[in-house]
C-alpha cells in the first residue's frame, strides 16, 4: 500500500529526533513492505490468466458455501483445459465448479462428494471424467500436510474399504469397465490399530474465497465459508484469494487473522457475489398445519423418537442428514448436546427464520442453519482433527447395509450410484466415537439391509456400535455379532428373524422399543 508507506516515510524523514538505529528499522520496514508477498489485482481475469492447461487447482468451498465465484467465472473466459481440480465437491450443475464441468475444462476431480451434481455423476459414470473419491477428512488433511511439508501420514480412515484395498474406479471406459483404478494403500499397525498411509496434496494454484483481506494481504473468513479454503491457502505454489472487501491494516486485529499474508500471493476483490444457497431451509412457523402422515412418515418418526434417546447431557455429537438430524428436535430440554457439523461448526442451532438466512452459514447437508451462543467456526482440517482425534462422543448416520460384525456400507452402488463418502468414513473410523446407525429395517421390496456380510463397498469395517430401525434396536459387537435389545410392541423375535439377513442373540433383558 503506497499511501501507508509514503506517509510513514514522511514521518521518518521529518522527525529530527529519530536516532540512527531507529531509522534503520524504518528503512527495513519500507523495503519489505514494497516487496510484500501479496499482489493486489482489480480484475479477477488478470489474477488467473497465467494458469496453464493441465494445472492442478485447489478450489475452496463446501457445497456452494465459500466458493471462489469470480475466479471460476474467469476460468470460463481463459478457457484453460485439462484441469485437475481438488475440491470437496463440484458445486451444482449450473454454478460453481459445475460450470467448468459443463464446458469440459476439468479432466480430473479429487473430491469426497459427488452428491446432487447430476452432470458430475453422469460424466464420471460415462467415462468422460476422472474422479478420485477421497474421504473428506483425509482430503482436508492431505492438503494440510501438503502445506506443512509432510509428504504422507497414517490415518485409520478407509482401513478395510476400497480406499485401502485399491481398485476403486477413477475412470470408466465407455462400456462401463474400469479404465483407471485407485492405488492400494500401505497399512501399518500402531498400538494395536490399523492405519493406512495417505500422501499429501499440493497444487499449482489455490483458488480461495475469503471475506476480507487487509492491505498487507492477511485474510479472514466468515462463518462456515472457511471450510477447505484455509488449508488450501498453504498448499499451492501460487495462492489466489478473492475477497468481498479489501480493508486497511488494523481493521481486524492481528490475533484474529486466519491466514497470514505469507501464504497469499494474489488478492482480488470480487465484483459481485451471488452466494447461491443450495438448500434454503427455514424454521417452520408454529401455525403451519401438520401434513397428514404417510406410512413412511410414521416409520421415520418411530426411528427418530428412539434415536433421540441416544443423547446424553454434555455430549458432543455429529449427526448425518435426515433421521439423525431430525432426532435433534427431540433432545430433552433439561440436557445440553453440542452438535458438530463437519464443515466447521461446533454449537449448531436450529434452522433460521426467513430474515436470518445466511449463505455463509450452512450445515454439512448444505442447509441454511443458525448457531447457538458459545458456538465456534473452524476449517475442514480442524474439524476432522476433532473427529479423527476421538473428541466427538457420538456419530449417528444412515446406512444402505450393516453386517452382523458392524461393517457399514452407505456411499456407493458400483456402476449405478456414486454419492461419495463425504465425511462418513472419517466419522466411523474414530476410535473414541460411538457409531449409531438409524435406518429402515429393510430396503424397498423387502430386501435385507442387516446382513451376514455387506455386498456393497464398505464405509467402515467393524465400526457400528448400535442399529436402530422401526422394528428393533441391536447392539453390535465386533466379534460376537448382534444382540436384539429392544423390539417394537406387537412384534416377536421370530418376526425380526424373518426380516433380518443374519442371526442374532436375544438379550435376556429384551424390552419394548423406547420412545422419547
Ligand atoms: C465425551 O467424550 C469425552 C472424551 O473425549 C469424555 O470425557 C466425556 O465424558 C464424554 N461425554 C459424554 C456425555 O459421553
Amino acid at each position: 500500500c503506497p499511501s501507508v508507506s509514503v506517509s510513514k516515510r514522511t514521518f521518518c524523514v521529518s522527525s529530527i529526533l529519530i536516532v540512527f538505529s531507529l531509522s534503520q528499522v524504518c528503512s527495513c520496514y519500507f523495503s519489505t513492505s514494497n516487496q510484500k508477498r501479496s499482489k493486489f489485482y482489480s480484475d479477477p481475469l488478470d489474477a488467473v490468466r497465467d494458469i496453464p492447461n493441465g494445472a492442478t487447482l485447489l478450489v475452496g468451498g463446501f457445497g456452494l458455501c465459500g466458493i471462489p465465484e469470480n475466479l471460476i467465472h474467469s476460468l470460463l473466459k481463459t478457457g484453460v483445459k485439462d484441469i485437475t481440480a481438488v475440491s470437496n465437491n463440484a458445486g451444482v450443475d449450473n454454478f460453481g465448479l459445475g460450470l467448468l464441468l459443463q464446458t469440459k475444462q476439468i479432466k480430473r476431480m479429487i473430491s469426497s462428494y459427488v452428491g446432487e451434481n447430476q452432470e458430475f455423476e453422469r460424466q464420471y459414470l460415462s467415462g468422460e471424467l476422472e474422479v478420485e473419491l477421497t474421504p473428506q477428512g483425509t482430503l482436508a488433511e492431505r492438503i494440510r500436510a501438503g502445506g506443512a511439508g509432510i509428504p504422507a501420514f497414517f490415518t485409520a480412515t478407509g482401513y478395510g474399504t476400497l480406499i485401502q484395498e485399491g481398485g476403486s474406479p477413477i475412470k470408466y471406459n465407455k462400456d462401463g469397465s474400469i479404465a483407471i483404478s485407485s492405488e492400494k494403500r500401505e497399512v501399518q499397525e500402531f498400538n494395536g490399530r490399523h492405519y493406512i498411509m495417505e500422501k499429501a496434496i499440493t497444487g499449482d494454484f489455490a483458488l480461495v474465497k475469503a471475506w476480507k483481506a487487509d492491505r498487507a494481504g492477511n485474510i479472514v473468513f466468515r462463518k462456515t465459508a472457511r471450510n477447505f479454503n484455509q488449508p488450501m491457502c498453504k498448499a499451492a505454489k501460487t495462492t489466489i484469494v478473492e475477497v468481498e472487501e479489501v480493508v486497511d491494516v488494523g481493521t481486524f486485529a492481528a490475533e484474529d487473522i486466519h491466514i497470514p499474508s505469507i501464504y497469499v500471493h494474489r488478492v482480488v476483490q470480487g465484483a459481485s457475489y451471488e452466494k447461491r444457497i443450495e438448500k434454503r431451509t427455514v424454521k417452520k412457523s408454529q401455525e403451519a398445519k401438520p401434513k397428514p402422515k404417510k406410512d413412511s412418515d410414521i416409520v421415520r418418526e418411530r426411528i427418530i423418537r428412539r434415536a433421540a434417546l441416544e443423547f446424553q447431557d454434555g455430549m458432543y455429537a455429529n449427526l448425518g442428514i435426515g433421521i439423525p438430524m431430525l432426532a435433534s428436535n427431540f433432545i430433552k430440554p433439561d440436557i445440553t448436546v453440542h452438535l458438530q457439523s463437519e464443515n466447521g461448526i461446533l454449537g449448531l442451532g436450529p434452522y433460521p427464520t426467513e430474515d436470518a438466512v445466511d449463505a455463509d452459514l450452512i450445515n454439512a447437508g448444505k442447509e441454511t442453519v443458525t448457531v447457538l451462543p458459545g458456538a465456534a467456526y473452524f476449517s475442514s482440517d480442524e474439524s476432522f482433527a476433532m473427529i479423527r482425534g476421538g473428541h466427538v462422543n457420538l456419530t449417528m448416520l444412515g446406512a444402505m447395509q450393516v453386517s452382523k460384525h458392524g461393517d457399514l456400507a452407505n456411499w456407493m452402488i458400483p456402476g449405478k450410484m456414486v454419492k461419495g463418502m463425504g465425511g462418513a468414513m472419517d466419522l466411523v473410523a474414530s476410535a473414541g466415537t460411538k457409531v449409531v446407525v438409524t435406518m429402515e429395517h429393510s430396503a424397498k421390496g423387502g430386501k435385507h439391509k442387516i446382513l451376514e456380510k455387506c455386498g456393497l463397498p464398505l464405509t467402515g469395517k467393524q465400526c457400528v456400535d448400535r442399529i436402530i430401525t422401526e422394528k428393533a434396536v441391536f447392539d453390535v459387537d465386533k466379534t460376537r455379532g448382534l444382540t436384539l435389545i429392544e423390539i417394537w410392541e406387537g412384534l416377536s423375535p421370530e418376526d425380526i428373524k424373518a426380516c433380518t439377513g443374519t442371526d442374532f442373540e436375544v438379550s435376556p433383558n429384551l424390552r419394548a422399543m423406547q420412545q422419547i
